[in-house]
C-alpha cells in the first residue's frame, strides 16, 4: 500500500491504494466516481476513457502509481452542470442507446475537439476507433462529433 496523490476533477485527492491498482478502480471503488465503466479491462473497449492531462486514456489499464501530479477528468468532470458541447450534442442526437459505453465516448469525442476544433470524417474516426459500442451508435456518434464542433 502507497499514499498516492492524485488530481482528479480540479480537486487533490490522497488514496491509500497498492501502487499498481488501475486508476478505474480508483475512481470507481475509492472515489465513488462511477460515471467511467469497465468493460474489457485490456484497453480494447474505450468504456474506462478519461483524461489524462487533456489527452484521452484508458483508465483500466493505467497504475495509478504512475499519475501523480498530472490532471485527470472523469465524464463527472467534463463539465459543471453536463452543458459541454459534446454532452449537448450528446442529448441533440439522443446518441445513447443503453449508455453503457457513452461516457467513453464522450470523453474520446471531447479530447478530440479538444486538440482538433474542426475533425474530418477520417479524424473522427481516427479518434474513436477503439471505442466500441455494442448497440452501433456509430453513425450517431459521428453526427454528434460534428455537431459539437460546430457549436464548440
Ligand atoms: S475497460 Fe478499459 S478499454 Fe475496456
Ligand atoms: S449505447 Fe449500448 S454499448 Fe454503446
Amino acid at each position: 500500500m502507497a499514499t498516492i496523490e492524485l488530481s482528479i476533477n480540479g480537486q487533490q485527492k490522497e488514496i491509500d491504494v497498492d501502487p499498481n491498482t488501475p486508476l478505474l478502480w480508483v475512481l470507481r471503488d475509492h472515489l465513488d466516481l462511477v460515471g467511467t465503466k469497465y468493460g474489457c479491462g485490456i484497453a480494447q473497449c474505450g468504456a474506462c476513457t478519461v483524461h489524462v492531462d487533456g489527452v484521452a486514456m484508458r483508465s483500466c489499464s493505467m497504475p495509478v502509481q504512475g499519475l501523480a501530479g498530472k490532471k485527470i477528468t472523469t465524464i463527472e468532470g467534463l463539465s459543471d452542470n453536463g452543458d459541454h458541447p459534446v454532452q449537448q450534442a450528446w442529448i441533440a442526437h439522443d446518441v445513447p442507446q443503453c449508455g453503457y459505453c457513452q461516457a467513453g465516448q464522450i470523453m474520446s469525442a471531447a479530447a478530440l475537439l479538444k486538440k482538433n476544433a474542426n475533425p474530418s470524417d477520417q479524424d473522427i474516426d481516427t479518434a474513436m476507433n477503439g471505442n466500441i459500442c455494442r448497440c452501433g451508435t456509430y453513425t450517431r456518434i459521428k453526427a454528434a462529433i460534428k455537431t459539437a464542433a460546430k457549436n464548440s
